[in-house]
């Protein structure tokens, strides 16, 4: 009888861009100061991919070629690859395809995965379906945004708070008895959150033309305050909710793993589900919101301080509305040998 296997993280990898544009440098674009970015959202710099021609794929591609080397995978014996992005390099073929393509991936079916800020969740929640029923025994998910092609670097709400990167994790099937691996996921969405963050051009409703590049509709645009509200809350119910149905406390877990889209969201979200900030992973100071990267780029940074059988909370909210949370138990060691 084949037996269920439950997935697991085997690696982390991740990359941003070299350049770096810093709160003062946005001082000199638009109406605006470090002081006010600082403080209403944590952020110092964030990334920018500056190089002519080159896209999202740029990043992810980048990232998965270390995940392959630092996990020792033979990119052949990857079964599928998800790409979580709202970035991609071009709106078909998918940018999953291009990377597999890129990284010797040739056994790999490959596709891109659309949920703004939680795609790289729902990728994940994706790679851990088709490792339990069988299907597939090694699945890269990527989450990877150029977010500085679509934002608007007039508008002050929202340029100081976007920045580049992608993130790359590889789901392998663990023995059920190993007790490690993703344990649960709830994966939540509702449309009425439509038209509070978005991209007002640029699909079949409005496509490309002369009037939509002069009304600057390409650019992604948020009404910030419903937002900010809306995350506050749909996090903290999906954590607590999530929590309870596996009997957690808050002193259970090792870290809570939240998307970085603003730090008063984390404070927030950490206090209402009495999670004390040391718990929380952050690195929004140095890469602002990234959108499917947040995930991965968070795992990467903290990956030398998690040990095997650490419990984690993942959890994120972003465009559809969509949002989730996951609960997970680190597989394997990570800190780097003496
Ligand atoms: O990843 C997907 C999910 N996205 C999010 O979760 C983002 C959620 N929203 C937010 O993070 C926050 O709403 C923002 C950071 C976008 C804005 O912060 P806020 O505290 O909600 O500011 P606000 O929009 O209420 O604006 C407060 C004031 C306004 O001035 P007045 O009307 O009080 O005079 C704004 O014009 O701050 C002004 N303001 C700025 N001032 C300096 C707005 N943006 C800026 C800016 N620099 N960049």
């Amino acid at each position: 009888m084949k037996r269920i296997k439950r997935a697991s993280i085997a690696g982390v990898a991740g990359y941003v861009p070299d350049y770096v544009l810093t709160n003062h440098a946005l001082e000199q674009m638009v109406d605006t100061n470090d002081a006010w970015i600082t403080t209403r959202t944590g952020i110092q710099e964030r990334r920018i991919l500056k190089e002519e021609g080159v896209g999202t794929s740029f990043m992810a591609i980048e990232a998965v070629k270390d995940l392959l080397q630092k996990t020792a995978t033979d990119p052949a014996a990857i079964d599928l690859l998800i790409c979580a992005t709202i970035t991609p390099d071009r709106i078909t073929p998918a940018t999953a395809n291009i990377i597999a393509h890129a990284v010797g991936a040739t056994r790999a079916f490959s596709y891109d995965l659309q949920a703004a800020c939680s795609g790289f969740l729902y990728g994940l929640d994706t790679a851990a379906q088709f490792i339990a029923s069988g299907r597939a025994k090694k699945v890269i998910v990527v989450g990877a945004d150029k977010m500085s092609s679509i934002t608007d670097y007039t508008d002050r709400a929202t340029c100081i708070l976007f920045g580049d990167g992608a993130g790359a994790v590889l789901v392998t099937a663990d023995e059920l008895d190993s007790g490690c691996g993703i344990i649960d996921t709830i994966c939540k969405a509702d449309g009425a959150g439509q038209n509070l963050l978005y991209q007002k051009a640029g699909g079949s409703k409005l496509p490309a033309s002369h009037a939509t590049v002069d009304d600057r509709a390409h650019y992604i645009q948020q009404d910030g305050q419903n937002v900010f509200k809306a995350a506050v809350t749909a996090m903290s119910e999906v954590v607590m909710e999530i929590m309870a149905g596996n009997q957690l406390t808050a002193s259970d877990i090792a870290y809570l793993v939240p998307h970085q889209a603003n730090r008063r969201i984390l404070k927030l979200v950490a206090e209402r589900v009495a999670m004390p900030m040391e718990k929380v992973m952050l690195n929004i100071n140095k890469y602002g919101n990234t959108t499917a990267a947040t995930i991965p780029l968070c795992l990467w940074d903290y990956e030398q301080k998690l040990k095997k059988g650490d419990k984690l909370i993942v959890t994120v909210f972003g465009g559809g509305f969509t949002w989730g949370a996951m609960y997970m138990i680190w597989g394997y060691n990570s800190c780097k040998p003496m």
